[in-house]
């Protein structure tokens, strides 16, 4: 099994000499290579590689018409000729002396396996706590929004390794902000492991990846939701939801107009009816294509899920007029947020 270790750099230089022996350390009883992909540093990263390739069975390759770190690994995954590869960080954050657990979860089976700093075990060096909120949130933002990495821990982690053939037919996109994220979504795969380890801190130089982070983030998780067909899930359940307000007034106005029900009580078959319709359609058409739990089940977590949202859209809307937002506009805000805790609690659990 021969090993190929992918590494993009940009402005690397300083890293280089530890980074090679540290793998070198590391790998010297595998038969490994290292492709470093730099865009053309300025500090001129792809010459010292080239020069250290006397040393360690290193290939440089010098980009000069296209850059970034996605497009980097990806022109990695082409050159590199071992049955597995491993993706890394040249700057130190990702330890070298990891990589044999990586190969290993993968001689043992696995397709991919992630460096994972938020499995037991794993952890950041150095950040502040709502540094670490706002990984946290942005790895939650996307387990809920892609079902299929829900179990992932560290989706967008930089330190990986895979299978060959995981990526191999994958039409990866080279503007996708997290590669790994892009991998577990459209690649060929079966079993994922994390390993935890430390994100230490950079050796030298300085990171690349700041500013506007979070805005090509949450773009790039909404390009892989519209890949996975998640987005027009969300359409169809918002059409669906449409659909149920016209039920709901239609009984309702029925029920008093011809049949003389009470207003108020006459809304309670005329709400059921509506979640029934509801349901029906969403059952048939919005998910039916992951209906796994029996049908009894899926109504009565459906069930869960209108409560669960009409509570939640009370509680917003009671506390922002308490806080004095007008009542229009927090009602607004409540019907949003119940809407899109409806359909997470029915993606992940009715039809989960
Ligand atoms: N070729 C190339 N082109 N390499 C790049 C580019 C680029 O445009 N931008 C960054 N790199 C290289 C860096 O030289 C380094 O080896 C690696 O990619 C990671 O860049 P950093 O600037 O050190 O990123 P970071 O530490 O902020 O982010 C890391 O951690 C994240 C998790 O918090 C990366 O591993 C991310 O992929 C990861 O999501
Ligand atoms: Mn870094």
């Amino acid at each position: 099994m021969k090993v190929s270790v992918i590494i993009p750099t940009y402005n690397e230089r300083d890293n280089l000499e530890e980074l090679l022996y540290r793998i070198e350390e590391a790998l010297k009883d595998r038969d490994y290579e290292v492709l470093i992909v730099d865009d053309d540093s300025p500090d001129r990263t792809w010459e010292l590689a080239q020069k250290l390739s006397e040393k360690y069975p290193v290939r440089a390759i010098r980009r000069t018409s296209e850059k970034g770190l996605s497009s980097a690994v990806i022109r990695g995954f082409k050159e590199a000729s071992g049955d597995v590869f491993v993706v890394m960080d040249a700057d130190l954050q990702h330890p070298p002396e990891k990589i044999p657990e990586l190969l290993e979860k993968i001689e043992k089976g696995a397709d991919i396996a992630i460096g994972s700093r938020y499995v037991p075990g794993g952890k950041v060096e150095n950040w502040y706590w709502y540094r670490r909120l706002i990984s946290k949130g942005a790895i939650l933002i996307g387990r809920l929004a892609l079902p299929k990495i829900r179990d992932v821990k560290d989706p967008v982690s930089g330190f990986f390794a895979l299978r060959r053939e995981v990526v191999e037919n994958a039409q990866l996109n080279p503007i996708g902000f997290k590669i790994l994220m892009e991998i577990l979504i459209k690649g060929d795969y079966k079993r994922v492991e994390e390993v935890p380890f430390t994100f230490g801190l950079r050796k030298a130089g300085e990171s690349k990846l700041s500013g506007k982070t979070m805005v090509k983030y949450l773009k790039h998780v909404y390009r892989l939701m519209r890949w996975e067909g998640e987005l027009d899930r969300l359409i169809k359940f918002t059409l669906v939801g449409l659909s149920g307000v016209l039920v709901n007034e239609g009984f309702l106005y029925g029920f008093v107009r011809f049949l003389g029900w009470d207003k108020i009580l006459a809304n309670i078959p005329a709400t059921e009816l509506a979640i029934l319709n509801n349901f029906t359609w969403n059952d048939i058409w919005t998910f039916k294509d992951v209906r796994r739990k029996s049908l009894p089940r899926r109504l009565f977590n459906f069930h869960i899920a209108a409560l669960t949202g009409a509570v939640v859209q009370w509680i917003i809307y009671a506390g922002l007029v308490y806080i004095g937002l007008n009542y229009l506009v927090a009602n607004l805000i409540g019907i949003i947020v119940s809407f899109i805790v409806r359909f997470l609690f029915n993606r992940h659990v009715t039809w989960g």
